[in-house]
C-alpha cells in the first residue's frame, strides 16, 4: 500500500505512515515527544504542531481543534497532533513549537530520609565445597545447598536459572563459589571463586519522572543516581488519562508496562556506568509508586481504580522475580514492590511516611505529597489517617493558558510591585521565558492578591491602571513577561481562567487536610510538623501557598520541605527488611478516608475555593499579612 511519509522538525525525524493515523500516534511510535495532557482526547489543547508542508494530506480539522485553536492559529498552519489524521500520499511536514515538547523537566532526586540499620534483604556468602569423588559423588547442587544450609542453619531452596549456572560455576571457581541469598530462603545467584561488591537499586516510578538510585548494599551509600521523564508521557500526563488508554484495548497495558521496564533499564545502565560496575551486580530491587504506576509497572490491570469505588486490584507488597518483568539485571534478582493503602494513595505515600517517620512520632504531622493527585496523611504513632485530592494538574502547569512543566525557560519565581505593578521573575536555567511552571503561577496568584489586583473571589480587578492588566467584558489577563522578553513571541499571562484553576486545585488540598484534621479532631494549631513533598512542594515558595490558602495556617517554621522521598523510601526498603515490615505496617494502619463520602466534602471545598479561604478566621496571620499590605499601598 502507498504510503505518506511525515516529517517532524526540528528533530528531522522521518516515518513512511499508512493513512488512518494521528499525527501523535506517529510521534509516539518514532519517540518524538509531543505534550499530550488528556492523552489524546481532543481536550486539552497542548498538543500543538505547526504544518509546514503538505497540509492537504491531512484531515480537515476536527470540533475540537476550532474550540482549541483560534482562527488565525488555524491559518497559520497550527493544528492538534492528536486529532490531525494522516490521509493521502506525500510528505508531511510538521514542526514541534517549543511549547508543545516535553523537555527534560527539573527533576528533584534527594530527599529526606531516616537512618536505617544496614540488613537488606540479599547477602552474600563464599562457600569452599568438598570436591566429588568415587566415595562421594553427590550431585553438584546438593553439595553446594548442603554447605549453604551448614553454614547459614536456613533451609535453602535454589532459582532455576541459578541451577542451570551451579556445574559450570564450581568448577570454575576451583570448588570455591559465592553465592547470594535472598531472604535467607534462596540462592538466587551462584559465581566462581571469592566475590565482592553486592548492589541494590532503589527506584520511584512517578507519574512524571523515574528516580534511579544504585545502592552499594556492602556499605549501605548511594553509588550513583539517575532520573528520567516517564517514558509513558506520550500515552497521557496524568494516571487517568493512561487507565482510559489502557481501557481503549487491552494490549495497551503491555505497551505502558513496556515503556516503562525500558525505562528502568535506560536508568539502570546508566547508573552502572556512573558507577563502573554492571547489570548483572545488581541483585535486588525496590519499587515505590502510586497505585496506578505499581500496577502498570506489574503488568496488573488498573482499569478499576478509575472507576467508583476505586479499589486497588492488590494492596500487598509483592516480591517477583526481576526477569519476569523483562528487568536487565542479576539473573536471580527479586524485585520488591512497596505496599499501597488504596486506590488513590500509593506504595509513594508509603514510602512518604517511612522516610519521615512520623509513624513512629510523638507530635502530630501533615505530610502533603502534592501532584496531580495530591496525597495528604495526618498522624503520629498513634493513629494514621489519609486521603487523596483531585488537585489536578494545575501545579503541573496543564490547564493553565501559557503553563509548562519546570523545565528550562518556565517563569518559576516571581514578584510583583506593590506600587507600580511592574513584575520580576526568574526562569528555570535562566533561559528565556517560554511559559510558567506551577511555583511561578502560585507566587503571581500570591501577588496578585497581596497588591489588590485580585480580590479573595479570585477576580481581577478591572479598576487598577496598569498596562499589564488587559481586561474587557469577556475576558481578563495579568501580563507576567512581555512578548519581547519571552522565546515564544507572545506575551505569558495568567488568565483568569488560570487563576481559577489555581483556586479549584488548593481548595482541593485544603479541603483534603481540613477533612482529615475533622476526622482527627485538631485544628491547624495543633498540627506541630507539616512535611512538603515532591518536586512542586519543594520549589513552591512557602509563604505564597498559604497566601492563596494550600495548606493550613500554620507557623512558618513548621513547615519543612521534604523533597523526593518517595525515593527515599524505597531506597530505605532496599537496605533494611525492618523497614519492608514497617512499611507493611504503615499500609495496613493508615485509615484512607474517602473524601467525596464526607457529608462536609461540598461545603469545605467551595469555601476553600476563597484567598486563602472565606472563612478568614481559619488563616489569621495571612489576614494579618493581607491586611498589613492594605494599608501600606
Ligand atoms: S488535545 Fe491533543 S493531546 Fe490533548
Amino acid at each position: 500500500m502507498a504510503k505518506a511519509e511525515l516529517v517532524f522538525q526540528p528533530y528531522g525525524k522521518r516515518l513512511e505512515v499508512e493513512a488512518g493515523r494521528t499525527v501523535l500516534e506517529v510521534a509516539r511510535h518514532i519517540g518524538v515527544s509531543v505534550s499530550s495532557v488528556c492523552g489524546g482526547r481532543g481536550l486539552c489543547g497542548k498538543c500543538k504542531i505547526i504544518v509546514q508542508d503538505g497540509e492537504s494530506h491531512l484531515s480537515a480539522p476536527t470540533k475540537a481543534e476550532r474550540q482549541a485553536l483560534s482562527r488565525e492559529d488555524l491559518k497559520n498552519g497550527f493544528r492538534l497532533a492528536c486529532q490531525a489524521v494522516v490521509k493521502g500520499i506525500g510528505t508531511i511536514t510538521v514542526e514541534v513549537p517549543s511549547e508543545s515538547r516535553v523537555d527534560q523537566q527539573k527533576l528533584l532526586l534527594k530527599g529526606l530520609e531516616r537512618k536505617v540499620e544496614l540488613a537488606p534483604a540479599i547477602r552474600r556468602l563464599t562457600l569452599s565445597l568438598d570436591k566429588p569423588s568415587l566415595a562421594d559423588a553427590k550431585s553438584d547442587v546438593d553439595r553446594l545447598v548442603e554447605a549453604a544450609n551448614s553454614a547459614t542453619g536456613f533451609k535453602l531452596k535454589v532459582d532455576h536459572e541459578a541451577l542451570k549456572q551451579i556445574p559450570h560455576v564450581i568448577r570454575k571457581g576451583d570448588w570455591t563459589v559465592t553465592v547470594t541469598l535472598w531472604k535467607n530462603g534462596e540462592i538466587t545467584a551462584a559465581e566462581p571463586g571469592e566475590t565482592h561488591g553486592l548492589y541494590g537499586f532503589a527506584v520511584d516510578v512517578g507519574t512524571t519522572k523515574l528516580a534511579g538510585y544504585l545502592v552499594d548494599l556492602v556499605n549501605g551509600k548511594i553509588a550513583a543516581t539517575a532520573s528520567m521523564m516517564n517514558p509513558q508521557i506520550p500515552y497521557g500526563e496524568d494516571v487517568i488519562s493512561r487507565i482510559k488508554f489502557i481501557m481503549e484495548n487491552p494490549d495497551n497495558i503491555a505497551k505502558l508496562q513496556q515503556s516503562v521496564v525500558e525505562g528502568v533499564n535506560q536508568l539502570i545502565r546508566e547508573a552502572c556506568m556512573k558507577a563502573k560496575t554492571t547489570p548483572a551486580n545488581i541483585c535486588d530491587i525496590t519499587v515505590a509508586g502510586n497505585t496506578a504506576m505499581h500496577h502498570i509497572f506489574l503488568g496488573v490491570p488498573p482499569n478499576y481504580v478509575a472507576l467508583m469505588p476505586y479499589p486497588a486490584a492488590l494492596q500487598s507488597s509483592v516480591d517477583v522475580k526481576a526477569r519476569d518483568l523483562a528487568l536487565d539485571v542479576g539473573y536471580g534478582a527479586y524485585v520488591y514492590t512497596l505496599p499501597i493503602v488504596s486506590g488513590f494513595v500509593g506504595g509513594d505515600a508509603v514510602a512518604d511516611v517511612l522516610a519521615t517517620g512520623i509513624n513512629m512520632a510523638d507530635e502530630l504531622s501533615m505530610l502533603i505529597d502534592i501532584g496531580t493527585n495530591t496525597e495528604i496523611v495526618l498522624g503520629n504513632k498513634d493513629r494514621l489517617v489519609a486521603c487523596s485530592c483531585a488537585s489536578g494538574p494545575a501545579f503541573e502547569g496543564a490547564h493553565i493558558k501559557h503553563g509548562m512543566r519546570a523545565s528550562s525557560g518556565a517563569i518559576e519565581q516571581v514578584w510583583v510591585d506593590p506600587e507600580t505593578f511592574e513584575v520580576g521573575f526568574k526562569t528555570v536555567e535562566d533561559d528565556k521565558p517560554r511559559g510558567l511552571c506551577g511555583s511561578g503561577i502560585v507566587d503571581v496568584v500570591a501577588q496578585l492578591l497581596k497588591t489588590g489586583l485580585i480580590d479573595r473571589s479570585g477576580r481581577l480587578s478591572r479598576k487598577v491602571d496598569t498596562p499589564r492588566l488587559k481586561a474587557n467584558a469577556k475576558a481578563a489577563e495579568f501580563v507576567v513577561a512581555w512578548k519581547d522578553e519571552t522565546s515564544v513571541g507572545n506575551d505569558i499571562a495568567v488568565t483568569q481562567g488560570d487563576i481559577r484553576e489555581i483556586q479549584l486545585a488548593k481548595a482541593a488540598i485544603y479541603t483534603g487536610a481540613s477533612i482529615l484534621m475533622k476526622k482527627f479532631g485538631v485544628k491547624a494549631y495543633d498540627v506541630q510538623r507539616v512535611f512538603l513533598a515532591g518536586a512542586f512542594g519543594t520549589y513552591v515558595d512557602p509563604q505564597n501557598a498559604k497566601i492563596i490558602g494550600m495548606y493550613p495556617d500554620v507557623p512558618l517554621e513548621r513547615v519543612h520541605f521534604i523533597g523526593n522521598t518517595a525515593g527515599s523510601g524505597a531506597r530505605m526498603t532496599l537496605l533494611s527488611v525492618d523497614a519492608r515490615k514497617t512499611a507493611s505496617d504503615i499500609a495496613r494502619r493508615v485509615e484512607y478516608v474517602e473524601l467525596g463520602a464526607d457529608p462536609d466534602f461540598q461545603s469545605e471545598f467551595l469555601k476553600a475555593t476563597y484567598l486563602p479561604h472565606q472563612e478568614s478566621e481559619r488563616f489569621q496571620s495571612v489576614s494579618r499579612l493581607l491586611g498589613k499590605a492594605a494599608r501600606a499601598s
